[in-house]
């Protein structure tokens, strides 16, 4: 039976950096569900794996970065996508069609030499081979209209003649060509000023909700999951730590390192004297601790907490955490 409220369910998914004299485990062990028509955010710092864990649902990790261990499927009308299955040639069709992504500092992804013009026809001539010149013009003035473009003026530019938020829209204008059900972007407004960061969303969210395609959102910015996301993975050394809705993730934080994440932001109405930041470094990959990965930052830690990784316990069908605390406990935390 195919399943209505997922895009995508990852299962057990391991994702390793195999290199000459050590391996870097970068993704461990993931098990998470992308909601159909709603946006998901990915949100953890710096080399936590979001990018990662997002170029191994479209099957297209860097070398010599490789899945070990899990399962990635993909949910359409009518038919289910084992992806980690799929070979060179169905990645490619697959990664357009059902799955964009919109690469972290894609706005350089662009190439100098070639008007915005060219580069759109490129893309949809390599993907569409019977096209006509028209129905790609119709198609590309579409996209653009979409992402609030004049086309007229845009497709005759050239990169160096576009602002960096325009250019970023032009990139969603990309992503959206070939009528794909699943945006992935990876950090889409981390270059931009707040006023552009904030037009740029509201173009998402009128994608995402009036044409009901489903987003994943990878961000270090928590402001950005409060703002504009309806589901939130929090990811730490490779492992998603707690999910579920935002608005409950925010009312009933339960990890401690969701605690910290949310509690280490600036906000305009907290006192600033309440903000505290999580001590220590985030793990190194190549040697991760043994037990849980957060446990050399945590300060509610116990014995089980160096020995063992906990497994995902939920708390309704749609929150899950990773921690071997009680929930009464992990609860108690938040009012000290
Ligand atoms: N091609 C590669 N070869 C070896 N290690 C890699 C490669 N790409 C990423 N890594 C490592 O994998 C880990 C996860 O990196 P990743 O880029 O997925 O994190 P991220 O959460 O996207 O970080 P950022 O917020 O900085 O973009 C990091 O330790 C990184 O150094
Ligand atoms: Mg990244």
């Amino acid at each position: 039976m195919i399943n209505k409220e997922n895009i995508v369910e990852i299962e057990n998914l391991s994702i390793h950096y195999k290199m000459k004299n050590c391996t870097l485990k970068a993704i461990n062990n993931v098990s998470l569900n992308i909601k159909k028509g709603k946006i998901t955010a990915l949100v953890g710092e710096s080399g936590c794996g979001k990018t990662t864990l997002s170029t191994g649902i479209i099957n297209c990790i860097t070398s010599p970065g490789e899945i070990v261990a899990g399962e990635i499927k993909f949910f359409d009308d009518d038919e289910v996508i084992n992806v980690e299955k799929l070979n060179a040639k169905e990645i490619n069709a697959f990664r357009w069609e059902k799955v964009s992504m919109v690469f972290q500092g894609a706005q350089s992804s662009l190439n100098p030499l070639m008007t915005i013009e060219k580069q759109f026809m490129e893309t949809m001539r390599v993907h569409r081979k019977k096209i006509t010149k028209q129905e790609m013009l119709d198609k590309i003035y579409e996209v653009l209209k979409i992402v609030n473009l004049d086309a007229d003026r845009i497709l005759k530019m050239y990169p160096h003649e576009l602002s960096g938020g325009m250019k970023q829209r032009v990139m969603i204008a990309f992503s959206l060509l070939l009528d794909p059900k699943l945006i992935i972007l990876d950090e889409p407004t981390t270059a931009l000023d707040v006023i552009t960061q904030d037009y740029i969303f509201s173009i998402l969210l009128k994608i995402n909700r009036e044409m009901n395609i489903s987003m994943l959102l990878l961000t270090h910015d928590i402001g950005v999951v409060a703002n504009y996301s309806d589901y939130v993975a929090v990811m730490y050394a490779g492992q998603v730590m707690e999910y579920g809705p935002v608005e409950e993730i925010f009312d009933d934080k339960i990890h401690p390192y969701t605690r910290g994440l949310i509690n280490s932001t600036p906000s305009l109405i907290a006192d600033l004297n309440t903000m505290k930041s999580i001590e220590g470094m985030p793990p190194n990959l190549l040697n991760l601790p043994t037990g849980c990965p957060f446990n050399p930052r945590c300060k509610r830690k116990n014995e089980i907490c160096e020995k063992e990784n906990p497994c995902l316990s939920n708390i309704n069908n749609e929150h899950y955490f990773r921690c071997h605390l009680k929930l009464e406990d992990l609860r108690n935390e938040g009012n000290n």
